[in-house]
């Protein structure tokens, strides 16, 4: 069968576009695989440290730190840590028309690592016989900074505490979040936002998670092609004018 020169041409575009369409970025290897933490501190010495440590328990799974297949700490989607119980003191502002309110569950799962009261390697389930355990189930290895932090493991002693190593810095936000963008509150219908294309989705990415705006809505935890961990390049603020009208 003789095919079309039109049909030809759309044929090769689609399979140019195709490696674009299927090729995301992979956990595997990322700030987000705790699975080779403990390798990056058995390390190679710099001229006045040298270091090897384990910082955490190393369950040599991936997923594990975030998700249990069964018996999970909150149903969807499938949580496997304990999240922090504690009170955030949320984002407020006069000229907003929502109130951020305490973070759902989605976002309590970041915080619970990046608002340092909790440690990084407290999860609920783990398979014991392929686990290199440390000290389980005595959690440690936390975020946590400053006069707070009591161990030799918890990331602060050395991560930005230490300026032998100002090239790496454990985000950490603490439970104070009025100085990061507000979140858990609901997306507004306003003439100064763009309204997504349904009730979650914009098109770049960018979602709203049972309409309001959470950690992962601007943040995509597995796959960090576009740094750090973002949904859509922020280059020109395309993230930020995706929502706001300005
Ligand atoms: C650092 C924490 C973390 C790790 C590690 C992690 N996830 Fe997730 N996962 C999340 C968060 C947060 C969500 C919900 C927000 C979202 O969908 O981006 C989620 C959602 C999901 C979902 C449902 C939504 C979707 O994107 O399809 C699946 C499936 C999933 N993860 C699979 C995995 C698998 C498989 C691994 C291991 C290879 C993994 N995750 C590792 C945090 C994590
Ligand atoms: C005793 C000091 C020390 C402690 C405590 C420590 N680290 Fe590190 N970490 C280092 C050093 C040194 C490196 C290598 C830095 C370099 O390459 O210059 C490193 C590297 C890393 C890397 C790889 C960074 C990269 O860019 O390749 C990660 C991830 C990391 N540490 C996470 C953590 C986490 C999470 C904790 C807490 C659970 C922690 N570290 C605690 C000293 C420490
Ligand atoms: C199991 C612990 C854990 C959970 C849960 C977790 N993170 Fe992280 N995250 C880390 C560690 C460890 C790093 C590497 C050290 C750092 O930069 O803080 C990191 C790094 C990051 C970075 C910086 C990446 C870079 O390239 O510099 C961002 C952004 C981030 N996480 C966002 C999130 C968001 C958003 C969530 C929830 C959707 C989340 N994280 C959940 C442990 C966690
Ligand atoms: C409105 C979008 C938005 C929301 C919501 C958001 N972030 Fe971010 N976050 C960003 C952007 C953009 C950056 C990169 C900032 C930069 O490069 O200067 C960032 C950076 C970070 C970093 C790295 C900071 C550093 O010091 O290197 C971490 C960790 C992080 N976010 C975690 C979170 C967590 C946890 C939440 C929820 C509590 C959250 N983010 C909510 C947009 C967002
Ligand atoms: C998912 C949509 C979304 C994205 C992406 C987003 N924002 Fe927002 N932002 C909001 C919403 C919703 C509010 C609360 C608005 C209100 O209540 O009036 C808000 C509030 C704010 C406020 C506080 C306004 C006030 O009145 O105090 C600032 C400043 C802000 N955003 C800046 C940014 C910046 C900078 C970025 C990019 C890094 C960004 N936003 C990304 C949705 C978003």
């Amino acid at each position: 069968m003789k095919q079309s020169p039109w049909f030809v041409t759309l044929l090769l575009f689609l399979l140019l576009l195709a490696p674009s369409l299927v090729q995301a970025g992979t956990i595997v290897g990322s700030y987000h695989d705790m699975t080779f933490i403990n390798e990056k501190h058995h390390w190679r010495p710099k001229p006045d440290f040298l270091i090897e440590i384990d910082v955490i328990n190393n369950y040599n799974e991936i997923c594990v730190y975030c998700h249990t297949p069964h018996n999970a700490t909150v149903e969807v989607p499938l949580w496997n840590r304990e999240l922090s119980a504690v009170t955030y003191t949320t984002y407020s502002s006069g000229s907003m028309t929502t109130q951020p309110g305490q973070p759902s569950h989605y976002s309590l799962l970041c915080l619970s690592c990046h608002d340092g009261t909790l440690a990084i390697d407290a999860i609920a389930n783990y398979n014991p016989s392929t686990a290199e355990l440390l000290n389980y189930p005595d959690p440690h290895g936390s975020m946590k900074a400053g006069p707070g932090y009591n161990t030799h493991t918890d990331c602060y002693s050395c991560h930005r505490g230490n300026t032998l190593f100002p090239n790496f810095a454990p985000s950490f936000l603490t439970t104070d979040l009025s100085n990061d963008h507000p979140i858990a509150m609901t997306y507004p219908e306003s003439p100064k936002y763009h309204s997504p294309l349904d009730s979650e989705n914009f098109a770049n990415g960018i979602r709203l998670i049972d309409g309001k705006v959470e950690c992962s809505t601007c943040h995509n935890v597995h796959d960090p092609d576009i740094k750090p961990f973002l949904r859509t390049s922020n280059v020109g603020s395309e993230l930020c004018l995706t929502c706001h009208i300005k």
